[in-house]
């Protein structure tokens, strides 16, 4: 992989303040201009955070394929642990236009030294599991990702007009499954509620700690990387789907829920923040079972990365010929 393309620690203020200007201008960001350092490191960071996340997010789900209710159910639930694959690829695409290989970060993700987002370390128990990730966590990704399409550096901004697409699908096939089980029997409406039940908080816990707390936030806003604090889209992401709850029967399990009739924010209760770290650092339900199933399968595809570059060798020697 190339370098980065100005070496670490050499950021001279008069570069910053021009870049700075770029931004201010609302420019996009290429790979081969002047950027700082550390702007180059914060777009890692996320874009790999990120990467990670849409691998991993694809186990909870991929539980659930071979027990579809139906035929139609399973495709739709196929297509979209494929898509996540797919925007796994595109951004860890992205993350190598700033410098760095893809195998170094799949490799701090095996290692456990990466991050990605703690909602994927809860066990899918039900099928109205996958109506309320549907629903819910991809919601709360499209909130996230509508935004970060205005990112200020271009390769991740365009990544994410395509994915977005995709997950507005997703979200469809999640809601479509949580208002046919709560239109059903008794039984069915109490599996997806008990879903939302669970599934509720974790996607608050989403959008990332309050800004006030959030080490990263003013930073990212200041460069034009996220638009919108975590507060204001979280704020956002309630808003939307306190009615669609409503609109199928469904309660939030959240007492303290009201509405602001001047502001028309839904206010809601305090967020457990304890449970967040817990997760964030290695001790959520699932967090070893996660790692341990990207690493089988990271093994047991090796024979693939090797048959592909002996592939790409024969290539370039029969061209070269
Ligand atoms: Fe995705
Ligand atoms: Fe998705």
């Amino acid at each position: 992989m190339s370098e980065p393309t100005q070496p670490k620690g050499s950021d001279d203020p008069a570069q910053v303040a021009a870049f700075e200007a770029r931004i201010a201008r609302g420019e996009t960001i290429e790979p081969k201009d002047w950027m700082p350092e550390r702007y180059r490191r914060q777009l890692v960071r996320m874009m790999s955070q990120h990467a990670h996340s849409e691998v991993v997010g694809m186990l909870p789900e991929g539980n659930w394929i071979t027990r579809a209710p139906s035929l139609r159910r399973k495709i739709s639930l196929l297509a979209k642990v494929q898509d996540e694959a797919g925007h796994g690829l595109y951004i860890y695409c992205g993350t190598e236009t700033l410098g760095v290989d893809r195998a170094e970060l799949i490799d701090q993700l095996l290692a456990g030294t990466a991050k990605y987002s703690s909602i994927f370390n809860y066990p899918t128990l039900t099928w109205a599991d996958m109506g309320a990730i549907g629903w819910l966590v991809d919601g709360a990704a499209i909130v996230n990702q509508t935004m970060l399409a205005h990112a200020s550096f271009g390769p991740y901004a365009r990544a994410m007009v395509r994915i977005c697409k995709e997950e507005n699908f997703h979200k469809r096939q999640g809601y479509e499954i949580m208002a046919t089980l709560a239109a059903g029997t008794p039984a069915q409406k109490a599996m997806a509620q008990d879903a939302l039940d669970r599934w509720w908080w974790p996607s608050l816990m989403m959008f990332g700690p309050s800004d006030k707390e959030s080490p990263n936030s003013a930073e990212l806003l200041r460069w034009k990387i996220k638009q919108k604090g975590n507060d204001e889209l979280r704020q956002r992401f309630v808003n939307l789907t306190v009615p669609q709850a409503a609109a199928i029967g469904l309660h939030i399990p959240d007492p303290l829920l009201t509405l602001d009739k001047e502001t028309g924010d839904w206010e809601f209760g305090p967020i457990d923040w304890n449970e967040f770290m817990q997760v964030i650092s290695g001790n959520g339900p699932c967090n070893r079972e996660r790692l341990a199933a990207r690493r089988k399968a990271h093994a047991d595809g090796a024979w693939v990365r090797d048959a592909a570059v002996a592939h790409a060798a024969k290539d370039a020697a029969r061209s070269a010929a």
